[in-house]
């Protein structure tokens, strides 16, 4: 029997154009959706918007456009932006979906309702616009939200409250026993922090200061919290509210998502999800921010990268290799397309580039574009051996560490490309044609083995080495296959 494996990105506020830090979280839950497939999971991949409360309102209203209208619009952009990042989703959920989604957020509001969880009462706090969420005064420099540069609004207003602290208790132990797992493990203890501190949730809006949203079930004067309602997105997808089917991929086994959402996914929502008897997710990857000189990339800050600029200039597979080498999954990292160029010529075309044209202009060249495989011919060296280990990529992968599973990979492509400098293949067809054909072999399954290692990461390159090559895409070659070399374009062009 196949495993099943749910994994979701956060869905995206429909407040503004995405940018690189949006490409990023999108890429890096594509990568591990892409390798659970190639596992052989029964995986399934969410992704979306989030389009409901203040931001948005304030956003379209500034724009002169209904809500819906302003919000079709860039919810229309992310979808077209995951096609050109090759996000491999098999949902795109819109919370404005009154069809797919609002069906199993009444449900979870009314499971709520039921458990008596949720109850009527004051707030006064500062409001981060920015975060949709209340901030805390310790949370602020100089009275701003560090992340959005802006001064959080005073607001005080009767609202529905969600009795978080009820669970706060068996929250706690999930945490510690591993039922949820943190990645980096690293932010546990903040997790655990922020639990002590937590307090019960204002749960709704008004409906005279905010009617873009869900109406609260059963009293239409107030609207459903902005987080209650996005949250609920990543079961309702799967059928809560409409069908059983969430039965099948619930809990999630992975939610990937920004550090600056991690209290809403690591507290509130267990939260909810123990009050109203459902499983709780079984991990949160937690990637950091990309900055640009230190700062948080953000449309509020105005320092905004396009990725498709990008991928214009550079292609999308560079894209998603330099995104995630160069920033750490686990910590914020600095983006700047000098830098982007450099890797671009070290590890893409003096790198993976050169191996792939080097090796197959051999078989082109001097074995009449034809090399057949069979495992009992390949020679046993230490070379191929560390080429064929995937333990060390695979335990990166599993543990959240896609910058570490990359760099073990380029290790591959060091070793096969020192093991051509070192055999001199070109010297060997005249000296011992034996031991060429025994080179070549061991460099025709390098290369198949890191086009297999690249796939999650790379697809449309992993694809065009296999093109290049006339080779198959399972991890195993069969015997007495026929490699033929295709006449290809160079993977990498050099930069002007
Ligand atoms: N709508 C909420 C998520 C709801 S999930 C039920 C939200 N949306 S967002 O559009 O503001 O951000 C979406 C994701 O992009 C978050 O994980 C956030 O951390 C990530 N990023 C936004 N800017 C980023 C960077 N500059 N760098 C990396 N990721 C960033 O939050």
């Amino acid at each position: 029997m196949k495993n099943k494996f749910y994994i979701t990105s956060p869905i995206f506020y429909t407040n503004a154009k995405a940018h690189i830090g949006h490409a990023f979280t999108l890429i890096t839950s594509d990568v591990i959706a892409r390798y659970h497939r190639q596992k052989g999971d029964d995986t399934f991949l969410l992704t979306g918007t989030d389009e409901h409360g203040t931001k948005i309102a304030r956003a379209a209203e500034s724009a002169g456009q209904s809500e819906q209208k302003f919000s079709d619009g860039i919810s229309e952009s992310f979808k077209i932006l995951g096609k050109i990042l090759s996000i491999s989703s098999d949902i795109f959920i819109r919370t404005t979906d009154k069809k797919i989604h609002w069906p199993g957020a009444i449900k979870m509001w009314s499971d709520l309702s039921s458990k008596k969880d949720i109850y009527k009462g004051t707030y006064a706090g500062l409001y981060c616009v920015g975060h949709e969420a209340f901030l805390k005064k310790s949370e602020l420099v100089d009275g701003i939200c560090p992340d959005h540069k802006t001064k959080p609004e005073v607001v005080k207003e009767n609202n529905y409250f969600f009795a978080l602290t009820k669970y706060k208790k068996e929250l706690k132990e999930l945490y510690k026993d591993g039922t949820i797992k943190i990645f980096p493990q690293s932010r546990t203890s903040e997790v655990l922090n922020m639990l002590e501190d937590s307090e019960d949730v204002s749960f709704s809006r008004p409906k005279e200061s905010l009617s873009w949203g869900i109406p609260v079930p059963g009293d239409e004067s107030q609207t459903i919290y902005v987080w209650c309602d996005a949250l609920t997105s990543y079961l309702s997808a799967v059928g809560f509210g409409r069908n059983d089917e969430y039965k099948k991929w619930w809990p999630a086994n992975v939610h990937v998502i920004g550090k600056d959402i991690l209290r809403f996914h690591a507290i509130i929502w267990p939260a909810m999800l123990l009050a109203v008897g459902l499983k709780v997710p079984r991990s949160i990857c937690v990637h950091g921010f990309i900055t640009v000189g230190g700062d948080k990339m953000s449309k509020t800050v105005g320092n905004v990268v396009d990725p498709t600029v990008l991928i214009e200039k550079y292609g999308l597979d560079t894209l998603r290799y330099f995104l995630l080498r160069e920033i750490s999954s686990n910590e914020d990292g600095d983006f700047s397309e000098e830098r982007l160029r450099e890797r671009y010529t070290s590890d893409l075309a003096n790198g993976l580039g050169n191996l792939v044209q080097r090796v197959a202009t051999l078989i082109d060249t001097k074995m009449d574009g034809e090399i057949i495989y069979h495992d009992k011919l390949l020679p046993d060296i230490e070379e191929l051996n560390e080429v064929e280990d995937d333990t060390e990529i695979n335990q990166a992968i599993e543990n959240f560490k896609l910058h570490e599973a990359l760099a073990l990979i380029w290790k591959k492509i060091d070793i096969a490309n020192a093991f051509v400098n070192e055999e001199a293949p070109w010297k060997l067809v005249d000296t011992n044609p034996e031991q060429f054909q025994k080179v070549m072999l061991a460099l025709t399954e390098m290369v198949h083995h890191i086009a297999y290692n690249l796939e999650p990461f790379m697809p449309e390159t992993a694809a065009r080495i296999r093109e290049v090559f006339g080779d198959t895409n399972g991890k195993e070659i069969p015997n007495d296959f026929h490699f033929v070399i295709q006449k290809s374009a160079v993977l990498f062009p050099r930069l002007s």
